[in-house]
């Protein structure tokens, strides 16, 4: 078995190993199918990409508060966020789950059963952009409470100007690795995707639609209240 208490990946940014062991120890406890997910996920050659523990607990904290009911998750992989949120939903509630990749949520399908929330997750493999525009078509603007974003990072303001619209008022748009393993301050690294964050991240800070506060949580959290 994994030693998950001390794998470094999908850890908060900045921590040492010693402390986010501690951090972790005083976290709550996982639910079963949880950690059964981030065992399996941790031997995926791609598992870096799954959530921080203490990052699933604050999106279902979030979600608690916010009585949330609907809610979208824009990158799904083996569906570690979107099981910590579905775990925090109540019985009716619902999340459309985005992802184009069916291998890898398949592993998320069978970690949703194992925790009988199945039922609430609406999982649709297409480009997540096609995904919201279907959404918007259908009538479901300003619809949802809660969306999560970490697909691509090359279409961020695009998904992030989708959930804008597909969010209510006084609904909440996180937005996953605003700080990006650090490369934001690199100004020699000028690949798409760091370009693209850092390029999100200025905007989101001059965005009058929204109140912002921008986390260093796991590897950088922003989050966008939808203010009209
Ligand atoms: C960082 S992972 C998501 C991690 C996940 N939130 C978790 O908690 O484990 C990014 C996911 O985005 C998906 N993805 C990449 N491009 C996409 C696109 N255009 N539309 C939808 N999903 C996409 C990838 O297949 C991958 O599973």
């Amino acid at each position: 078995m994994i030693d998950l208490d001390i794998q470094t990946a999908g850890s908060t940014i900045g921590l040492d190993e010693s402390l986010h062991k501690y951090l972790l120890s005083i976290c709550p406890q996982e639910h079963a199918a949880l950690f059964n997910l981030r065992q399996e996920t941790a031997k995926h050659s791609m598992g870096v990409m799954q959530i921080a523990r203490e990052q699933g607990h604050f999106m279902a904290l979030l979600v608690q508060l916010m009585k949330a009911k609907r809610t979208l998750d824009i990158g799904v992989f083996t569906g570690y966020s979107s099981l910590c949120v579905a775990l925090a939903l109540p019985p009716d509630g619902e999340i459309v789950a985005c992802d184009v990749s069916e291998e890898d949520t398949l592993v998320a399908q069978k970690y949703w059963q194992q925790a009988g929330v199945i039922d609430k997750i609406d999982l649709r493999l297409a480009p997540a952009i096609k995904t919201l525009n279907q959404l918007l078509a259908s009538g479901q603007k300003g619809t949802f409470d809660f969306a999560f974003i970490d697909a691509d990072k090359e279409n961020y303001a695009e998904y992030y100007e989708l959930c804008l619209q597909l969010v209510r008022s006084g609904g909440i748009i996180m937005i996953d690795n605003t700080l990006w393993l650090g490369k934001v301050v690199d100004s020699s690294i000028q690949d798409q995707e760091t370009r693209a964050i850092r390029d999100l991240n200025k905007k989101l800070q001059d965005d009058k639609r929204i109140v912002l506060s921008q986390l260093p949580i796991a590897d950088g959290v922003s989050l966008a209240l939808k203010r009209i």
